[in-house]
């Protein structure tokens, strides 16, 4: 059987992300109610290629392998044969010789795409430059936790048309609910991306306008990883668009606001945001943990339903 990627949430059914959302639920409850007693990867290894920084996604990662008994190696440029030049083909094969999956974190997702088609191993992107799959299973995964099914419901996206957001039109697609993109010109996400979603995903210009009646707003940095020296220009270009209390006011009474992290307050969000009841954002990051376990369970194992 040919080898399952997770390059981002179309390589899944969604009857399969379904099933990943409630089992990282079910990963979840078990935690807390055994502690890490689950260890189904005793001697399993997974390599994690970082070429960007990264606090949560480490974190949950290397946590992840070591509950279920396995192990987590980092790996960055700096200190491998990557930064060196070596083919992207031949590390992907020598590590597929040694571990039993691999995570990375990359600017070019079509490196990526080359790195998983040598791989006899799974691989998970763990963000590149168009897609941040990972950070979706978990807020799907917090937005079902606290509301239940998402089927049907209005999200929002506020800023730029950046690899989260992209990541969101793929989730509206698989998980069935309506998106709407608001952005500042130029700063669309890709049209190949948003057109291949159909009438699920509209794109708005104004923040007020889109909020409104909305069970979930969303929103990222301005400049992501890789575009720093854009971020004075960005901040003019995205004056108006920034998520505040007030902004959420207009919402539906119970709507969430969610953001991948790390936030920039007073820039993308205003500077008390994240102390609103209505911001889950810890809740999302910690479910990157419980989301990925379930994840590499299934890829390493298919479904597991005890
Ligand atoms: N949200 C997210 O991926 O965070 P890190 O960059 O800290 O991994
Ligand atoms: N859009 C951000 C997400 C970070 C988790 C970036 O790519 O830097």
């Amino acid at each position: 059987m040919a080898t399952r990627h997770f390059l981002t949430l179309l390589d899944l059914s969604p009857d399969e992300l379904h099933y990943l959302i409630q089992r990282a639920i079910t990963i979840k409850n078990r935690l807390r109610a055994q502690g890490p007693v689950y260890a189904p990867f005793t001697n399993r290894t997974l390599a994690m290629i970082f070429e960007k920084s990264s606090t949560r996604t480490r974190v949950s990662f290397e946590t992840a392998m070591a509950h279920f008994g396995g192990h987590a190696l980092f790996l960055s440029p700096r200190d491998t044969q990557l930064g060196r030049g070596e083919p992207i083909e031949d590390t992907a094969r020598v590590l597929a010789e040694m571990v039993d999956i691999v995570m990375i974190r990359t600017f070019s997702h079509a490196g990526l795409e080359t790195y998983a088609a040598a791989s006899s191993v799974p691989v998970i992107n763990a963000l590149s430059d168009d897609y941040h799959p990972c950070q979706l299973l978990a807020d799907v995964m917090t937005w079902t936790e606290l509301r239940g099914s998402v089927r049907g419901r209005t999200a929002v996206w506020i800023g730029d048309g950046n690899n989260m957001c992209h990541s969101w039109i793929n989730a509206a697609r698989q998980f069935d609910f309506q998106l709407r993109v608001c952005c500042p010109e130029g700063y669309e996400p890709r049209q190949d991306i948003l057109a291949a979603a159909g009438d699920r995903v509209t794109l708005l210009r104004d923040p007020a306008e889109a909020v409104a009646g909305a069970d979930l707003v969303t929103t990222d940095v301005w400049a992501s990883m890789g575009q720093e020296e854009e971020q004075a220009k960005r901040e003019a270009d995205f004056a108006g668009f920034q998520v505040s209390e007030a902004l959420l006011d207009l919402a539906k009474p119970d709507v969430l606001f969610l953001h991948c992290l790390p936030a920039h307050r007073g820039e993308e969000i205003s500077e008390t945001l994240l102390d609103d009841p209505r911001a889950v954002v810890w809740q999302e990051a910690g479910n990157r943990l419980h989301a990925q376990k379930a994840l590499i369970e299934f890829l390493l194992l298919g479904r597991v339903d005890h």
